[in-house]
Parts: C-alpha cells; sequence; structure tokens
C-alpha cells in the first residue's frame, strides 16, 4: 500500500494518527509513510486525560492494551475512525461506545498464539517443578547437600492438563501436551467441532469436571465482566490439593486474594501467573508464597512476535483507514451506516 492509499484530509494532507506507546523503529517508520504522526515515544502509558488531549484530532491510533478507550473518550474525539490495537485481547476497548461513534477496533490474533502457548506451558512446568522456588532458594545460599525429598514437585508428563478457554492458544497448549503424554480435558463457552477436538486430543468437560479433574489447570479465557473472578475460593476448593494453576490470560479472571489463601493453606499446590488484576502492581501477598512463579506479562513477548504484532496493527490501521475491511476488524457494526 501507498501513503496515498491510507486517505487524507479534506485538504489532501495525510491523515493524523497517534501512536501512543514506543514501538519498534520500523514501525514508526511505517506509520510515517502513511500518516502524520504524533508519538508518545514512551513506555509510560499516557494519563486518561492526556489520552484524551492527544486524540481530540486524530483519525486512527496505534494502542497497546495499557490504553483504555472508553465512551468518554471518544465524546471528544469527533474525527476518531479507527483504532488498531497491539493485542489480541480487547477488553480495554469499549466495543459497542465505538461502533456507535462509527470507529472501526482491531486487534493482532494468530501472531501471538504459538508464544504465548510456549509461555503458558513454562509457567506450568515452573509452578508444578517449583523452578522459581528453588532458584531463589538456591540464589538464597541454602543449598549445602542433595537430598531424596528436596524441592519434590508435581510431574507434568503422564498428568491431566485442564484449559479452560479452548480458543487459538488453548488449542496450541492442547498440541503441546501430546508431547508429554497428557491427558487434555477442556471447558470452552462451546463445544470444539469434533475434528479439533481430535486433532487436539482433548475432551470437553463439564466447568466442575476440569476443576476437580485438571492436575494442570491453565486459564486462557478471553476477559468479560461476565468472567470476572471465575476462579474464587470455592473453584479452588474443588481443586486437588496437588494441582496448580496457571494465568495467561487477564488477571481479573482469578479472585487473587482467595488465590493467595489456598496457596497458603495447601488447597491447591502451586500456581503460574503472568497476569494480575491490578498489574503493574501485584498484590504484596503474593510477592510473598513460595509456591507461586511470576511474570511481568510476557505472554506474546519474543522480539519476533511483537513485531509481528505491532506490523499487523498497522496493515489494521492502514486498511481502516483506507476504507478497506481491515484483516483483524471486530466490530463490523461500525462498517454498518
Ligand atoms: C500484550 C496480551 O503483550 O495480546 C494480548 O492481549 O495480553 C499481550 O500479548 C499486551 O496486551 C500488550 O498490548
Amino acid at each position: 500500500m501507498t501513503s496515498q492509499a491510507a486517505g487524507a484530509t479534506a485538504s489532501g494532507a495525510p491523515l493524523r494518527v497517534l501512536v501512543a506507546r514506543a514501538v519498534f523503529p520500523q514501525h514508526i517508520e511505517r506509520v510515517s509513510e502513511y500518516f502524520t504522526v504524533d508519538y508518545h515515544d514512551s513506555d509510560d502509558p499516557l494519563s486518561a486525560p492526556q489520552l484524551r488531549e492527544r486524540l481530540a484530532d486524530k483519525h486512527g491510533a496505534l494502542i497497546t492494551g495499557s490504553e483504555r478507550i472508553d465512551a468518554t473518550l471518544l465524546a471528544g474525539a469527533s474525527e476518531l475512525r479507527a483504532i488498531a490495537s497491539i493485542s489480541v485481547g480487547y477488553n480495554h476497548v469499549d466495543l459497542p461506545a465505538c461502533s456507535s461513534h462509527r470507529v472501526v477496533v482491531t486487534n493482532t490474533p494468530d501472531v501471538l498464539t504459538e508464544t504465548t502457548a510456549d509461555l503458558g506451558w513454562a509457567l506450568m512446568m515452573a509452578a508444578a517443578r517449583r523452578l522459581s522456588e528453588s532458584e531463589r532458594w538456591l540464589r538464597a545460599g541454602h543449598w549445602r547437600r542433595w537430598s531424596l525429598d528436596q524441592m519434590l514437585g508435581h510431574d507434568v508428563h503422564g498428568s491431566t492438563i485442564g484449559i479452560f478457554g479452548m480458543g487459538r492458544i488453548g488449542q496450541a497448549i492442547a498440541r503441546r501436551a501430546q508431547g508429554f503424554s497428557m491427558r487434555v480435558i477442556y471447558h470452552n463457552r462451546s463445544r470444539l467441532a469434533p475434528e479439533i477436538e481430535n486433532e487436539c486430543a482433548a475432551r470437553y468437560v463439564s466447568r466442575r469436571e476440569l476443576l476437580e479433574t485438571a492436575d494442570h489447570l491453565v486459564l486462557v479465557v478471553p476477559y468479560s465482566p461476565s468472567v470476572h473472578h471465575m476462579i474464587g475460593a470455592a473453584e479452588l476448593a474443588l481443586m486437588k490439593r496437588s494441582a496448580t494453576i496457571t494465568n495467561i490470560a487477564r488477571g481479573g479472571l482469578i479472585d487473587e486474594v482467595a488465590l493467595c489463601d489456598a496457596l497458603r493453606r495447601g488447597v491447591i499446590a502451586a500456581a503460574g501467573l503472568d497476569v494480575f488484576e491490578g498489574e503493574p502492581k501485584i498484590l504484596p501477598g503474593l510477592l510473598e508464597l513460595p509456591n507461586v512463579a511470576l511474570t511481568p506479562h510476557i505472554g506474546s513477548a519474543s522480539y519476533a512476535t511483537r513485531d509481528a504484532m505491532a506490523h499487523l496493527a498497522i496493515d489494521n490501521l492502514v486498511a481502516a483507514l483506507s476504507g478497506q475491511v481491515p484483516p483483524c476488524l471486530l466490530n463490523p457494526e461500525a462498517l454498518a451506516f
């Protein structure tokens, strides 16, 4: 696509876009080929009032999961036509509000599936085999001798993995489980087609059976208010005492106070968490517990994947502002006028 393809203002000037967070040099170079760019070249997110101010005269924006797009912001951005998020999750964007303002919203699915599944796997292994705890203990100088019962964890191979949310990432995790001779059970809003179940060697179970049967439970459910704290004290109590829970989706899925309590009392064995309800703030109780592996929302964090995500978001932005249907359109309703 050439810069002309991305549309222009009435006076023939290029359209104006906000790039709301620091991106790689090649990304800003590419966006600048098409648009007049207002670049917030920083890893510190703009505050809501700053974002409102910077979007007031823009036609489009490249954002990340940290920028909240809501009705108040849209009310002050009369020229806005497209929001391209560098993320697969879009719970930070009020889709109905965007549609009613005729703002097209896009995300970046697929390109991060395998990288995020890798991280989920790593965290599950870390929780089950006490990797973070072992390393902290070793670094603190506690290792004096080998012993038969040192840092005993729970096997991953040959166990039952329970996948909550069987979308693209959940399926990629299921495919990995075959290499570890695991039984795969899953629960999802809707049951998968038989050919996908076969390919993933996965068995659909009820929510309760998933919680009761899984040795290693992995959460890959897209966040929405309806699944807020879907894992709380009652759900944790259904799990095996030897079980682990891994969350690579959104922090709000788990009641972290209940999780801390369960980990402290041995209701479950361990947790692996990449996402947190108040991130980047972490509940102090979680930091104090030995049996939890913590990572700072790095599910998609490989160079190749972050690069691909940003390029896909730019493809979406350029298409949307050229009057084309962008490849990852989330709200076709916005075009239905
Ligand atoms: C991103 C994510 O790193 O894509 C998502 O939904 O959670 C992560 O891959 C993050 O949202 C940055 O936008």
